[in-house]
């Protein structure tokens, strides 16, 4: 039957994670609004967005959070250095919360930063600690429109992501290429 703007058969939470300036915070707002920035600011704290669509007749709502790759970094370097064990706690707290109840992921990469794909591991293994084993986990290369800068090659992602059992796309905030893909195959996967 009908079903108005705040009706849905399911709730899905997505969490983005990646290094900072991968493109996490463009690839939700390309995906949710349609939008990119080119010169968007570092996300502070943590963000979300939702977007509804059909999979199968069913109407599915997806809240995708979305938080800095950096100010987490720091913060634990921080608290382990300095043994600032109040900002150690902060940073529990924020972790759990930001994965508790996610039931996919989008592990994002640039495409033309080698280091933000070198990460990646350590991202799958904060992600696996947080979260039940069945979650859907996307790995993205994203910025696939920079051709000429390409550092880390389609062939490497393909095989690290069949070796930890994720799906692999590349991505394009920019030109808004495998955007929808990427989130719509999640949830599918979810669903
Ligand atoms: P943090 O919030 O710091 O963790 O960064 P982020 O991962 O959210 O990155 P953000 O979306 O802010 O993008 C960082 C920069 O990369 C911005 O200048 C974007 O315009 C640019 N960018 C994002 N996606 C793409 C893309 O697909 N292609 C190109 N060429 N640039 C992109
Ligand atoms: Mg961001």
């Amino acid at each position: 039957g009908y079903k108005g703007d705040d009706e849905y058969d399911y709730l899905f939470k997505l969490v983005l994670i990646g290094d900072s300036g991968v493109g996490k915070s463009n690839l939700l707002s390309r995906f949710t609004r349609n939008e990119f920035n080119l010169e968007s600011k570092s996300t502070i704290g943590v963000e979300f967005a939702t977007k509804t669509l059909t999979v199968d007749a069913k109407l599915i709502k997806a809240q995708i959070w979305d938080t800095a790759g950096q100010e987490r970094k720091l913060t634990v370097i921080r608290a382990f250095y300095f043994h600032h064990f109040r900002i150690l706690f902060w940073y529990r707290a924020i972790t759990s919360a930001y994965y508790r109840g996610a039931v996919g992921a989008l592990l994002v990469y640039d495409v033309t930063r080698h280091a933000s794909f070198d990460n990646v591991a350590r991202w799958l293994k904060e992600l696996r600690d947080h979260t039940d084993p069945n979650i859907v986990v996307m790995l993205i290369g994203n910025k696939s429109d920079l051709r000429h800068l390409v550092a880390v090659s389609t062939e490497d992602g393909k095989s690290f992501a069949e070796r930890e059992s994720l799906y692999f796309m590349e991505t394009s905030a920019l030109e808004a290429t495998n955007v929808d893909g990427a989130f719509t195959e999640v949830l599918t996967q979810i669903y």
